[in-house]
């Protein structure tokens, strides 16, 4: 079997302040999950997605994806992010050769993006979209004022999708202990940890992250533009 994917959904998007779990917010017509599901399932090595829920919300979900893509379940999440990725691998078929894992917050994410990041685990464990440091990067002292300037040489920015071969992730969960549950803000640190080949693999295009009000407004632009339909 090819790649099953997670769209990890379950945050609450407090930062948002709209009111609605992100994943159910709309920017250019839809539910962010549900952009996010269409690019997925569009991807050519994509055979089963799951999607992670607020507790609760799993029919509102399902509602905000409609008849548009097939999906294998619809799972509640957990209390932290990787709680949440970790109920979606159980719920993933178990002969998925490759594991993929998007957050519902980056409604940009295209089926060439997943493509590439899955191509990467032709020679390696795990790929994780990413893209390099533009900005110059400054560190804050304690009286609140700058106090150096970071090296931006080789530093990138994580973001999703994250691909890994299914018996490495399955594996970091497996060994994962509570503490790491709630403290690893993505799957790539988890598989830092234990000495796993990430390659970074750069979108060339805007993923961005949808946290506050401005990066709404400027995903509705971005979607507004693109061509899937
Ligand atoms: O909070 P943040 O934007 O960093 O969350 C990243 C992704 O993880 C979001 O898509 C969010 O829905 C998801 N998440 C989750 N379960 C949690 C917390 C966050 O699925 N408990």
């Amino acid at each position: 079997m090819g790649a099953g994917a997670i769209i990890v959904a379950a945050g609450s998007g407090e930062r948002l302040g709209t009111g609605l779990p992100k994943a159910l917010v709309r920017a250019a017509g839809r539910p962010l999950v549900a952009w996010c599901a269409i690019a997925l399932s569009a991807a050519r090595g994509v055979d089963a997605l799951v999607i992670v829920s607020p507790p609760g919300e799993e029919k509102a979900i399902a509602a905000a994806i409609g008849d548009l893509v097939r999906v294998h379940a619809i799972v509640p999440g957990g209390t932290t992010r990787q709680r949440s990725v970790a109920a979606g691998i159980a719920a993933l078929p178990t002969d998925v050769d490759a594991i993929l894992v998007h957050d519902a917050a980056r409604p940009l994410v295209t089926p060439a993006m997943v493509e590439s990041v899955l191509a990467g685990l032709a020679f390696h464990d795990g790929a994780i979209a990413a893209a390099p440091v533009t900005d110059t990067l400054k560190r804050e002292g304690a009286d609140g004022m700058i106090d150096r300037t970071i090296d931006r040489v080789g530093l990138w920015r994580a973001q999703t999708p994250q691909a890994f071969r299914a018996d490495v992730i399955r594996g970091m969960f497996d060994e994962a202990d509570p503490i790491e549950l709630d403290t690893a803000t993505d799957c790539a640190g988890m598989a830092e940890r234990r000495g796993v080949m990430v390659a970074l693999v750069n979108p060339h295009s805007p993923n961005l992250k949808v946290t506050v009000p401005a990066d709404l407004a400027l995903v509705e632009v971005l979607l507004a533009g693109s061509r899937i339909a």
